[in-house]
């Protein structure tokens, strides 16, 4: 793979990434459907890239692919929910990820390539929990307020559909996107940059 267009929040979350695989592991994660995602396992060992096909993923859905010993977090939103995201800044931390990990290629408030996917390494930045799918509006159990998001169980970490954290949480950054990239419509390929594939 080649550094092309590789910004250096790639590199900071290339070696975060080696740092909380462990982590990553002991946290359960909820599987909706994973049967596009068969790597194999010495694909896995050697860090390759993942392949997910998000064909059959729809509106308020999310798949959970595994690349390089840790969560990703593959989801499709809404367009009630992409309205929302332009409506998010002045609540959270760092709205365009100016100090989050995200590629330069994706969009900064939908921080995707194509809008509706969203790609995030699903671990909490505080210390390292898988935060919960929560795409519903105002549940009773998170309140009035939630728009839909990613919620940490651990220390109530909150972020939006975009991965974004919400100011005055314990998570201090966004969940990181990894680098990645579509090889069709339908198959996204997790560590391939989008300059490169
Ligand atoms: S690990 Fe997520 S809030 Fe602490």
């Amino acid at each position: 793979m080649s550094n092309d267009g590789v910004n250096n929040g790639r590199r900071r979350f290339l070696v975060a990434a080696t740092s909380v695989v462990g982590a990553a592991g002991a946290v359960g994660v909820a599987v909706p459907f994973l049967g596009s995602w068969v790597p194999s396992a010495r694909a896995k060992a050697a860090g390759a890239p993942v392949r997910v096909n998000v064909s059959k993923l729809e509106p308020g859905q999310q798949i959970v692919a595994e690349w390089r010993g840790q969560p990703v977090f593959v989801s499709r939103r809404t367009d009630e929910a992409m309205a929302i995201l332009a409506e998010m800044d002045s609540v959270l931390a760092d709205p365009e990820s100016k100090a989050s990990v995200q590629p330069d290629y994706v969009d900064p408030k939908t921080r995707s390539i194509r809008g509706d996917v969203l790609v995030v390494v699903g671990i909490c930045t505080h210390l390292g929990c898988s935060p919960t799918f929560r795409p519903e509006v105002a549940p009773a159990d998170l309140g009035a307020d939630w728009k839909g998001g990613y919620f940490c169980p651990c220390h109530s970490s909150r972020y939006d559909m975009s991965g974004r954290v919400f100011r005055g949480q314990p998570a201090p950054l966004n969940l990181p996107v990894p680098p990645h990239s579509y090889e069709s419509d339908d198959i996204i390929v997790i560590g391939v940059d989008q300059e490169t594939a």
